[in-house]
């Protein structure tokens, strides 16, 4: 006990001094650019300063941030290796800095700081329409560098008027459409900086892990295509660019083009990136061998088609490389069906490509938004996935920094729609996001703390719901998404798959008022837990009179109807096996297909599972034509799009203004895959106490392994039918019990044994 206690007195007292250091005492100032530019330029800028340092340095620490993206370097070295940085939040409430051990990049004597600063999220187009400068015109540096003498003395530098601006080879640089880099232009033009409006209020350490270049790619195919121009098929639809390596005269100039898919006759197609150009224009020096690449954008692609590259198109002089949030790897998932497998890599691709610091609904037209729904549909994928509790803390801060007064919560965070007059909040099922993450968050990390500096947010927009009810306490209309992208029949049982909005929309008040009495609960809020569950019987029985026969018809009679009405609890226990069985029928009508969107699909096989129907979550997850999740993958997709069929059966594509090929929202079926199939689940918080019971009945399959790391340490789920014979090893991190139930090889008689940490394997008939 005593060695516990002193143990936490030092990692508190570690904790206090790391925490003293992350945030500086500012003394630098933000500067700007001293020369006159052009409204609404998308020019980076420049910034040096030159120094001298007499004598051995023993260590030294940078904090950087800038208004705009900044890359800066030591030497003529990069500080660290994140992209993007500051990263994006909403600036005006928090600003990141980034610390940086730079001890090895400086010397005794002579030495420079060079910074460069593009538009970014800061000041570049963001959002649509007239759209420059959401944050502020003035792009802005601020940088303190402290440095410790072998000696034990100090001395700092800081960002103030005796450093340089000047204009550099970056020329042209926009997140949707991307950078221009001379090679023939060197840094140029130095004239004194300015001082910027200085505000240091907002300014706090980043909380989540930098972008990083993770995987790269060399090309899998170079092609001719039928309209004669030159493609590069990366063979993964992913986020970031390409590094391009290209020898010939001065003045040559590449052009490169990003898109996702070719079109039915094999030709390049990027018209669905809308107005965003994604363009990567270089041009050459001429002097020998160069190298490319972008600083201050970024592309969804999986093809690149190039012009004017001087010479042969040779694979060894284009690697296409991933960036994105670094995360921690969290979860595995493989199993006897590859296009199963394909879907988790899908999945996981898709996460990978829209966990650009925002959790972005896509990353390659003029959008790449934190939409508030589609985060909250993919949350519990993802946290099987990768680590994402830093990546969701970040955000969930913005997202209650961006909650109205009165409690609405906007469509996108960081909210760069709000200054378009006719943009709301408060869609269900997008503005629930503020109870739905911080309530599954909790469920899987387990952070009381956290749940409590949430709590406030999760309140106030259960409170904002609640003043907007009408006499029978349901809420009154609004705008409203619904159930976003669901399948629209082109044939007369329309109908059956289109969601009343006022329908899903008390679902989701439903749903909100429960996570709140969770976290209430949790936070031993006794009054707030008597208070909301008054509300939430009041609101379900008026749900029941308005929305629901007596023999269990819902008013919509669509998939997405019983799905939340069973999943949010909202129909007496009496009523829901009926309500169930007609989510059966309703799916046989549509011929073993789901017809769900954006809210439904998440909760759709979790809901058939639990009121025992694993054989139809397994028909629908094994369903190879549209709509289903299988069907894009038997057309070659490589990333999770955004429409059921972004590319329809023959080939054509979907309407152009909207066909993401890279959208997390659908991958939301990989939770239940980690959930059902390996069959891993937390009983307790933070996976304290773990159930694993693999659902197997009619899944076709003959294995499925996986793991998922918790705090505790590693869980594995694996199981193998072979020879009429069923095993199932497990393994339980320390600090955890589990409750493991094997099944028999049909599936439905499952035995049940409690556990310890462990590695165990049984069989069973
Ligand atoms: C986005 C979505 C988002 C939706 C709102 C779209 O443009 O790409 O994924 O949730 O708008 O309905």
């Amino acid at each position: 006990m005593k060695r516990l206690s002193l143990l936490c007195l030092l990692l508190c007292s570690f904790v206090l001094v790391v925490a003293q250091s992350a945030v500086p005492a500012w003394k630098a100032r933000w500067i700007g650019i001293g020369y006159n530019e052009e409204k609404n330029s998308s020019q980076p800028q420049y910034f040096r300063k030159a120094f001298s340092l007499g004598k051995k340095v023993k260590k030294a620490t940078a904090w950087i941030t800038a208004r705009g993206i900044y890359e800066a370097y030591i030497n003529g070295q990069r500080i660290g290796d994140s992209y993007l940085t500051p990263g994006w939040t909403s600036y005006n409430n928090q600003h990141q800095f980034q610390q940086y051990d730079v001890t090895a990049l400086l010397q005794k004597g002579g030495n420079s700081i060079d910074a460069m600063v593009g538009n970014g999220w800061y000041r570049g187009k963001i959002g649509w329409g007239d759209n420059m400068g959401r944050y502020g015109n003035r792009l802005g540096l601020l940088l303190q560098l402290e440095i410790t003498y072998t000696d034990g003395r100090t001395t700092t530098i800081v960002t103030d008027e005796s450093w340089q601006s000047g204009k550099g080879p970056s020329v042209f640089a926009e997140i949707y459409d991307g950078e221009t880099i001379d090679h023939r232009i060197s840094a140029s033009g130095w004239s004194p900086v300015t001082l910027e409006a200085q505000r240091f209020d907002n300014l706090v350490p980043a909380v989540s892990e930098p972008v990083r270049k993770k995987e790269t790619f060399t090309p899998i195919k170079i092609l001719r295509t039928p309209k004669g121009e030159q493609v590069i098929d990366f063979g993964q639809n992913l986020t970031g660019w390409v590094i391009v390596k290209a020898s010939g005269p001065a003045g040559a100039a590449i052009s490169i083009d990003h898109g996702e898919v070719l079109d039915k006759q094999g030709n390049f197609y990027n018209e669905n990136l809308r107005v965003a150009k994604a363009q990567a224009n270089y041009i050459l020096s001429g002097q020998g061998e160069e190298v490319f690449e972008p600083h201050f954008t970024f592309y969804g692609f999986r093809y690149i088609r190039v012009n004017g590259y001087p010479g042969e198109l040779k694979p060894e002089n284009f690697t296409a490389v991933a960036l994105y949030s670094d995360m921690k790897p969290a979860g595995t998932f493989e199993c006897s069906n590859p296009l199963l497998n394909q879907l988790q890599h899908n999945i996981t691709w898709g996460q990978r490509g829209n966990f650009v610091d925002v959790p972005t609904d896509c990353p390659q037209r003029d959008e790449r938004l934190g939409w508030t729904g589609d985060a909250q549909a993919f949350f519990r994928t993802a946290t099987f996935n990768f680590n994402v509790k830093n990546f969701f803390t970040k955000w969930l801060r913005d997202v209650a920094a961006e909650q109205d007064r009165d409690g609405q919560i906007p469509f996108v965070v960081p909210d760069v729609l709000k200054m378009t007059p006719t943009a709301e909040g408060g869609a269900a099922g997008w503005a629930d996001v503020a109870t739905i993450i911080p309530w599954q968050l909790y469920e899987v990390y387990g952070d009381r703390a956290l749940l409590q500096s949430q709590y406030p947010m999760m309140q106030k927009w259960v409170d904002y719901l609640a003043a907007r009810v009408n006499e029978q306490h349901l809420l009154k209309p609004r705008f409203q998404f619904g159930d976003w992208l669901s399948y629209r029949s082109p044939h007369d049982e329309a109908a059956h798959a289109i969601t009343d909005n006022q329908e899903i929309a008390n679902c989701f008040y439903a749903h909100s008022l429960q996570n709140l009495i969770n976290a209430a609960g949790v936070l031993g809020k006794t009054d707030d837990v008597a208070r909301y569950k008054i509300v939430l019987d009041t609101l379900k029985s008026s749900f029941l009179k308005e929305y629901v026969t007596p023999n269990g018809r819902l008013m919509s009679n669509t998939q997405t109807a019983y799905v939340l009405a069973l999943h949010f609890d909202m129909l007496p226990e009496s009523m829901r096996p009926m309500a169930a069985q007609r989510l059966v029928d309703n799916i046989k009508r549509y011929d073993m297909h789901l017809t769900t969107g954006f809210l439904g699909t998440p909760y759709l096989c979790h809901v058939l599972t639990r009121f025992g129907y694993p054989e139809v979550a397994y028909a629908l997850l094994r369903q190879e034509s549209y709509p289903s999740w299988l069907y894009p993958v038997k057309m070659g997709a490589t990333t999770i799009w955004e429409r059921w069929d972004g590319i329809k059966p023959d080939g054509e594509f979907q309407t152009v203004t909207m066909n993401s090929f890279n959208h997390y929202a659908y991958g939301a079926i990989g939770d239940w895959m980690y959930r059902n199939t390996l069959g891993i689940q937390p009983l307790e918080p933070g996976y304290k106490k773990i159930q694993i019971k693999p659902v197997i009945t009619e899944s076709k399959l003959t294995y499925a392994k996986g793991s998922y790391e918790t705090a505790y340490g590693k869980i594995a789920s694996s199981w193998r039918i072979e020879g009429g014979k069923l095993t199932l090893s497990v393994e339980i991190p320390a600090g955890t019990t589990a409750e493991v139930y094997v099944p028999d090889t049909s599936g439905k008689q499952y035995s049940k044994k409690e556990v310890g940490p462990g590695k165990y394997e049984w069989t069973a008939e």
